[in-house]
C-alpha cells in the first residue's frame, strides 16, 4: 500500500504496522493496563450526532480559529510526542515543515529528538511540551531555552507524573536508548528497511534534555523515565511560580476535572488541554470529549479549552468546536503516516482532516467555526 491510497486514519496505521519494527509501532499505538480508555476515547465521539442546518449559502468556508493568542488556519494540531525521528528518520523536522504548510500549531516535546531552536525556525505557532523533573535547576534551565529559542505558547503536562502500565512495552523491551528484549531484537531484524534508514541517518539523541542531564548509560523505559525522572512532588504552588516566571501564554495538558480547569484560571493559566494523554496514562479514566462539556460550563469564558485523544475524524473536530473547544489536538492520527511515509505521510494527513472538516462544516450550513454550537448536537439517550 503507498500513502496515497491511504484515505483515514485506519490506512494510515496499517501502512505504519507494515514498515515498522514491531517494538516501535506497540509504542505508538499502546496505551496503559487494559487500553479501555484508549478505545473509549474514539468512541465517545459515536454517543452524539451532529444536526446539520442547510440551505446556508456556504461556498465560502473560514476554518480558522485563534488559541492562546495564536491564529491557526485550521482547528486542529499537532499535539507533542515524544522520540519522533525513532518513527521516521525525518522525525520532527517533517512535522514542523507538515503543520508549518497547514498554517497550525507543532507541539514539540520534551523528549523530542529535534532542538526546538531547529523547529523554532518554522514560522508557525508552536508549544513546548513541559516535563517537570525532580532537578529544579534542570527545570529552570529548560524553560530558559524555550524563552530563547522564542516558544509561542509553554504546555506542561500534568497527568505523567508516573509512568502509565504500558504492558507492550514491558513485552517488547522498548526502552530509550534501544534495549530490546530477544523477541524485541528479532522484530527488528524483520524490518531491514527501517534499520538502515536509522543507522544511515543522524544519531539519537534528545536535545532538550541532552544538553543538561546526564543520562549516564542509564537505559530507562518511557514508563520508567517518567517515574524516576519526574517529580512527583509537583503542586499547584510550583505551578504557580511557574506561570509568574514564564510571563506568557501558559496551558496545562492533561486536565480532567472541573476543580482542576478552575484552578488553573485561579494560578493565571491562559489555556488547558482537556487529555487523558490517548489512553496511555490512568486506564479507566473519562474520555475528554465526555468531559468537555461540564468544564466548558464551569471555565469556557474564562480561559482556552482545547481537548485531545480519540480524534480520528472531521466530524470529531467539529463535535468537539459545538461543544465549546477552541481548537482539538491529534496525536496518534499524525504520528501514523509520519511512520509510513515521513513529512508527505504527515502532509497527507493534515490535507485529508482540513478536507473533511470543510467539507462537513459545508455538509452542516457553517461558514466559520464560529457559527457552530451545542445546538447543532445531540447526545443520545441510553
Ligand atoms: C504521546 N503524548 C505525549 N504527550 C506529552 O505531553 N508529551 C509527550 O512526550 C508525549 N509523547 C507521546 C508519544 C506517543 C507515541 C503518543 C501516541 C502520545 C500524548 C499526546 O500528546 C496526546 O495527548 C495523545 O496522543 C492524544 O491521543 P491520540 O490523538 O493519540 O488518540
Ligand atoms: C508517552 C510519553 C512520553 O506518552 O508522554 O509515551
Amino acid at each position: 500500500m503507498f500513502i496515497e491510497k491511504c484515505h483515514n486514519f485506519h490506512d494510515f496505521r496499517r501502512l505504519a504496522k507494515a514498515k515498522l519494527p514491531s517494538p516501535i509501532f506497540n509504542y505508538i499505538d499502546g496505551a496503559a493496563d487494559d487500553e479501555i480508555t484508549y478505545r473509549r476515547n474514539t468512541r465517545s465521539f459515536d454517543d452524539c450526532d451532529l444536526v446539520p442546518n442547510v440551505l446556508a449559502g456556504v461556498e465560502e468556508v473560514d476554518t480558522s480559529v485563534t488559541v492562546m493568542g495564536q491564529r491557526l488556519e485550521v482547528p486542529f494540531y499537532c499535539s507533542p510526542t515524544a522520540l519522533q525521528r525513532l518513527f521516521h528518520h525525518e522525525g520532527e523536522r517533517a512535522v514542523a515543515a507538515a503543520s508549518e504548510k497547514y498554517g497550525t500549531m507543532f507541539g514539540v516535546s520534551s523528549l523530542g529528538t529535534v532542538s526546538l531552536r531547529e523547529v523554532r525556525k518554522h514560522k508557525n505557532p508552536q508549544a513546548y511540551q513541559f516535563y517537570f523533573h525532580k532537578d529544579r535547576g534542570l527545570n529552570r534551565a529548560m524553560m530558559e531555552d524555550a524563552k530563547d529559542a522564542g516558544v509561542n505558547i509553554m504546555m506542561l503536562t500534568v497527568d505523567s507524573i508516573t509512568g502509565g502500565n504500558r504492558e507492550r512495552d514491558l513485552r517488547t523491551g522498548f526502552s530509550i536508548p534501544f534495549k530490546l528484549n530477544l523477541n524485541g531484537i528479532s522484530q527488528f531484524l524483520m524490518k531491514p528497511m527501517w534499520g538502515l534508514n536509522y543507522l544511515t541517518h543522524e544519531k539519537f539523541k534528545l536535545p532538550q534534555l541532552d544538553n543538561h542531564l546526564d543520562m549516564g548509560n542509564a537505559v530507562v523505559s518511557i514508563s520508567q523515565y517518567l517515574t524516576e525522572m519526574l517529580d512527583p512532588a509537583l503542586n499547584w504552588q510550583d505551578v504557580e511560580e511557574m506561570v509568574k516566571y514564564w510571563d506568557g501564554e501558559f496551558c496545562l495538558k492533561g486536565i480532567m476535572s472541573v476543580d482542576d480547569a478552575k484552578k488553573a484560571v485561579d494560578i493565571g493559566c491562559t489555556g488547558i488541554v482537556i487529555s487523558n494523554h490517548g489512553g496511555r496514562q490512568l486506564d479507566g479514566s473519562r474520555s475528554p470529549f465526555d468531559q468537555l462539556q461540564e468544564i466548558i460550563n464551569a471555565v469556557g469564558d474564562k480561559i482556552d479549552i482545547l481537548m485531545d485523544s480519540g480524534v480520528q475524524r472531521g466530524t470529531h473536530v467539529l463535535k468537539a468546536l459545538s461543544l465549546g473547544a477552541k481548537a482539538v489536538g491529534i496525536g496518534r492520527y499524525y504520528l501514523f503516516p509520519l511512520a509510513a511515509a515521513g513529512q508527505n505521510g504527515v502532509e497527507r494527513a493534515l490535507e485529508l482532516m482540513r478536507a473533511e472538516i470543510i467539507r462537513d462544516m459545508r455538509l452542516m450550513g457553517c461558514k466559520s467555526v464560529s457559527e457552530l454550537s451545542p445546538e447543532n448536537l445531540r447526545h443520545r439517550v441510553k
